[in-house]
């Protein structure tokens, strides 16, 4: 089956223009940088890099960092940033790198809940797993469903952005359907120019169970499963280890 473009939030360029601003102060990368900094990772693998916030401060840290996502216009922004030089980018999914013999591989916001189909969840895993040296650490979060993230989601309302260089943009939910184990939710972004685009989301909501399951399917053996501590009791933060 062929795999789901990626939502328009990243893969359309006016749109991933304004992802860093949407997602604000990015403190939720210092909890990766320091997991990685106590396992002693020199090189790493950050799969669905998006517009490249982490990769590029992994880089800056002195780390070989390869970042991937599928989604061509957040790479170009990605590549905009200032030391992204430094970081090997690739255009595509973990299936599209080679057995680079790496550290360690993260998925960092929530990327994991993105990759809603079993299949490409499976395939995923395996594929970084491949990239990765024995030994290798897997890092990634995901929501724990316990946490209903979709409840604070049903809650949001209108809100408006000023961003640099691109001016007023109000962002509008205008769909959530709760469907479990998935979460669709969709916004309208409206610019000053009078175009509304729109971007239409679904994610996965695993147990501790399942995402235990699927990576030990995989290959790894899950050593640790941590909080994020600036969202205490909302995520799972998974730590494992390539066989
Ligand atoms: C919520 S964003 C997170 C981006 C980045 N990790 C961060 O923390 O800012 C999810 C990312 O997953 C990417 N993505 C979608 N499908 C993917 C896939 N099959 N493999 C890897 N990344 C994927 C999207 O293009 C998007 O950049």
């Amino acid at each position: 089956m062929p795999r789901r473009p990626a939502d328009a939030l990243f893969a359309e360029p006016r749109l991933a223009a304004c992802y860093d601003t949407f997602d604000g102060e990015r403190d939720d990368l210092d909890h990766y940088q320091q997991i990685l900094a106590e396992l002693g990772a020199r090189t790493v693998i950050d799969l669905g890099c998006g517009t490249g916030s982490l990769a590029v401060r992994l880089a800056a840290d002195g780390l070989a960092v390869t970042a991937v996502d599928p989604a061509l216009a957040s790479l170009d922004v990605a590549r905009g940033k200032p030391g992204a030089e430094r970081v090997t980018w690739v255009l595509g999914s973990a299936e599209d790198l080679p057995a680079l013999g790496a550290d360690a591989a993260v998925m960092t916001g929530n990327v994991a809940q993105v990759l809603v189909d079993e299949a490409d969840w499976t395939s995923t895993l395996r594929a970084l797993h491949a990239a990765l040296r024995r030994g290798g650490a897997l890092v990634f979060e995901s929501r724990r469903p316990e946490a209903r993230a979709w409840t604070r989601w049903q809650a949001a309302t209108e809100a408006t952005h000023l961003l640099p260089g691109v001016g007023r943009v109000i962002t509008r939910p205008v769909r959530l359907e709760v469907d479990l184990p998935l979460v669709t939710f969709e916004d309208a972004y409206l610019f000053a120019d009078g175009t509304t685009l729109t971007s239409a989301s679904t994610l996965r909501f695993r147990s501790e169970q399942e995402l235990r399951e699927s990576v030990t399917a995989a290959g790894f053996t899950v050593e640790e499963i941590r909080q994020a501590p600036d969202r205490p009791g909302q995520e799972f933060v998974l730590i494992a280890r390539a066989n």
